[in-house]
């Protein structure tokens, strides 16, 4: 017999749980994507669940995203939900600790940062950092021809080093192993579940956190004082782009702002990409004929006739069409992030498409509930894509293939500008691994250079090889969606004969 509780029936149906604040803390944390499934079998797109005592209404499927990232401004609010954990970490008057509208604009502030011109610039910086990274940090050479690293590590610190040699700027990258390290980490462990779950605990990372959110913005503070004097030039870097703009009301962004928004691209960038690259290059060590595929491309697009190959530039990772259906597919199953709230501040009506066929009358999400947007769970739903559960970058291939296919009978192609460009809507498509809608990720191509070009560098210098019995399994238990012991070794590729 099915265990119900009793219900209001103007609205979602809840899931059942024992303890009432606990509520369903356990089965959600653990494992989201099980219990999002589990829910919808006896639910229905649409339900509640109690999260240490918060209301929380999950939205699934195309049509459930698009009530949550598609909902108007005066039905969903991003700052109600995200402030209390993002605020301490980036700092005061950006992102959320202000009014949406200047959200958007700072948007376009960062937007008009990641030009053409400026992501042309990357691929050799990035390129040189990788090439620094395996022969001095890792030492592989003809003499230590391989080493067993945990992946997830050695991404980050990959991703750390080209993210600072590039968006962040030089004097970032000079001090990224020094102190800047340090106030990484500590702000880093400032962000975490149960920040965003308990914003007031007088623990000391607490206090460790609020006193590296002073220091670090002090730093990018110091960064742009020095520049002023002029004694330092620099290249297509955030700093220099964001110095100089404007709101439309015609107050600019100080300098606190500025390094207010560096802290936040930081961090809104280096676990996604380091999670990213990580499952990735996990799935490549497991399927060795899909990184031959990756070699070969890079031989057809790079390779020169005495066997080495030309540099990556911004322009050549277009034309690298397995190496996009790679990142894609591996974005489809292990999307960073696995959920995504907001506060809602009307209440929202619920299409009866929406509704389980069980219900007799429509409902609402009431005001002072949570939604919840999980864009995974369409992407891996078995009703949208074959084969939902197997990492196969094929499907992005096919003469009009079936992911493509998939993302296009859902997308409504509708062109909406939010104010920081236009962009396409498309907050009712079954492919959102950055977002969609007002909210939607403003570093998609900024992290495709920057993945694409870390992951040429080693298909072309390096063999890998998974170093566990199966296949790493997921860690929720973080902010971003994570690998298990993803241990892995590299070699150095022997050259063709
Ligand atoms: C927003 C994913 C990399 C900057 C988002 C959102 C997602 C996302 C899902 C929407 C959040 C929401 O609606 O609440 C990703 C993934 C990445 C990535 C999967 C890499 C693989 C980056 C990078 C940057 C960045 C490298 C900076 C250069 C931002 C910003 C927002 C955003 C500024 C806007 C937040 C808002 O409007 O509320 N990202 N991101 N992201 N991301 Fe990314």
């Amino acid at each position: 017999r099915q265990l119900a509780l009793p219900r209001d029936k103007s609205l979602p149906p809840v899931v059942f749980h024992y303890i009432p604040w606990f509520g369903s803390a356990a089965y959600y944390g653990e494992d989201p994507y099980k219990f999002f499934f589990e829910c919808r079998d006896k639910y229905g797109d649409v339900f509640s669940f109690v999260l240490l005592g918060r209301k929380m209404t999950v939205a699934l499927g195309p049509k459930g995203n698009n009530l949550s990232l598609g909902g108007k401004t005066s039905q969903v609010c991003a700052e109600d939900a995200y402030t209390h954990l993002t605020t301490p970490v980036f700092g005061k008057g950006v992102v959320y600790d202000c009014p949406n509208d200047m959200l958007m604009q700072q948007k376009k502030f960062i937007k008009s940062g990641l030009t053409t011109e400026a992501l042309q610039s990357y691929p050799p910086l990035i390129e040189d950092e990788c090439e620094e990274f395996f022969k001095h940090d890792l030492g592989l050479s003809a003499s230590k021809p391989s080493v067993k690293v945990d992946l997830l590590k050695t991404m980050s610190e990959m991703i750390i080093l080209t993210a600072s040699r590039t968006l962040q700027g030089k004097e970032v990258r000079k001090h990224v192993n020094g102190k800047f390290a340090q106030y990484y980490e500590d702000l880093d462990g400032g962000f975490t579940p149960i920040n965003f779950m308990f914003p007031n605990l007088p623990l000391p990372s607490y206090r460790r956190r609020d006193k590296a959110q002073k220091a670090m913005s002090d730093f990018y503070m110091k960064i742009i004082e020095e520049r002023k004097k002029g004694e330092t030039d620099h290249e297509f870097d955030m700093i220099s782009s964001l110095q100089g703009s404007v709101y439309k009301n015609g107050v600019p962004l100080t300098d606190r702002d500025i390094s207010h928004i560096m802290i936040a691209l930081l961090m809104a960038g280096q676990h996604t990409s380091s999670a990213t690259s990580s499952w990735t290059l996990l799935h490549l060590a497991d399927r060795p004929d899909i990184y031959e595929g990756l070699y070969q491309e890079q031989k057809k697009v790079f390779g020169k006739p005495d066997g080495t190959f030309a540099p990556v530039t911004y322009e050549s990772i277009k034309e690298l069409p397995l190496m996009d259906a790679v990142i894609r597919e591996t974005l489809r199953m292990h999307a960073p992030i696995h959920s995504i709230y907001r506060k809602v501040i009307s209440d929202i009506p619920v299409p009866p498409s929406l509704s389980a066929p069980s219900e007799q009358s429509s409902y609402v999400i009431p005001k002072g509930h949570f939604i919840v947007a999980a864009p995974g769970v369409s992407q891996m739903d078995p009703l949208i894509w074959q084969n939902s559960k197997t990492w196969t970058p094929e499907r992005w291939l096919e003469e009009k293939g079936v992911g493509q296919a998939a993302v296009e009978q859902y997308t409504k192609s509708e062109q909406i500008d939010y104010g920081f460009g236009s962009v396409s809507k498309g907050t009712e498509s079954p492919y959102q691994p950055f977002g969609a809608g007002r909210h939607r990720c403003v570093g998609e191509q900024f992290a495709y250079t920057q993945l694409s070009t870390i992951i040429s560098h080693i298909v072309r210098n390096y063999t890998m090889k998974l170093e566990v019995p199966s296949f790493p399994e997921t860690n929720y238990r973080t902010m971003i969606v994570l690998p298990k012991n993803p241990q892995v070794s590299f070699s150095v590729r022997k050259q063709d004969v």
